[in-house]
């Protein structure tokens, strides 16, 4: 099966210290992926660059089988892949208008993004927040908040950083169950996490980042 997302002899160094070395990494459509490893090892670097965030100092990157190998074009595939740093940035208006927003940009009219942004809504437990602004809003509900405008434009790769890091064991419990949500047969998720109830989710696949490298 062709993988929706490849790379080959990725490196990444700061200074001296190379920081990544991965000969090979293929993720395929219908899976979720941990991504594990100690503090500083690179599992935010590795999302990034795959997100276009950041550049490698070398590497081959194939997005669904096009070659993406600069930045740049791994930037244009948003929304179709989309990274969720553990702080996502709200728009200080509120919250149907944050999971609206990418909609909007895409020129979804009116009455169609309403009614996406009411089955997200439902979909992560927060109609109740609907005309909240999120400086109001708890690190859980904004963290549902940031899953809900995500998962509006159905990306068919999300990289998801430490999303349940900070929160109780409540709010964790309802994150933990919206992510074992966002896999379907057509997409894939990866996480970085540290969180251990996430490595229940069914069928998730481990990778752990160690010395560079990626150990299946
Ligand atoms: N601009 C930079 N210059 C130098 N070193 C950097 C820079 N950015 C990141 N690093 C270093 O790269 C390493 C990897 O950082 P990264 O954030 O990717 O780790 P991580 O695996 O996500 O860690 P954590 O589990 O704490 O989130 C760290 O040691 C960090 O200090
Ligand atoms: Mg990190």
């Amino acid at each position: 099966m062709k993988p929706i997302f490849a790379l080959q002899n990725l490196r990444k160094s700061h200074g001296e210290r190379l920081l990544l070395n991965i000969d090979k990494l293929e993720l395929q459509r219908g899976n979720t992926y941990l991504l594990l490893g100690e503090n500083g090892v690179g599992k935010t670097t590795l999302l990034r660059i795959m997100a276009g965030l950041e550049a490698a100092d070398g590497g081959q990157f194939q997005f669904d089988g096009q070659f993406v190998n600069s930045d740049t074009e791994r930037a244009a595939l948003a929304p179709n892949l989309i990274y969720v740093h553990q702080h996502s940035y709200l728009f200080y208006t509120n919250v149907a208008e944050n999971i609206g927003y990418g909609l909007k940009l895409r020129g979804i009219p009116k009455t169609e993004r309403e009614a996406l942004v009411a089955a997200e809504l439902v979909w992560a437990g927060i109609t109740h927040l609907r005309d909240v602004p999120p400086n109001q809003l708890s690190g859980g509900e904004k963290q549902r908040v940031a899953m809900a405008r995500a998962r509006v434009l159905k990306p068919e790769l999300l990289l998801l950083d430490e999303p349940t890091a900070n929160l109780d064991d409540a709010a964790r419990e309802q994150v933990v169950e919206l992510i074992a949500h966002m896999r379907d047969a057509n997409n894939c998720v990866i996480i970085a996490t540290h969180d251990k109830e996430l490595a229940e989710i069914p069928d998730a696949v481990k990778l752990k980042l160690e010395e560079g490298r990626v150990q299946g």
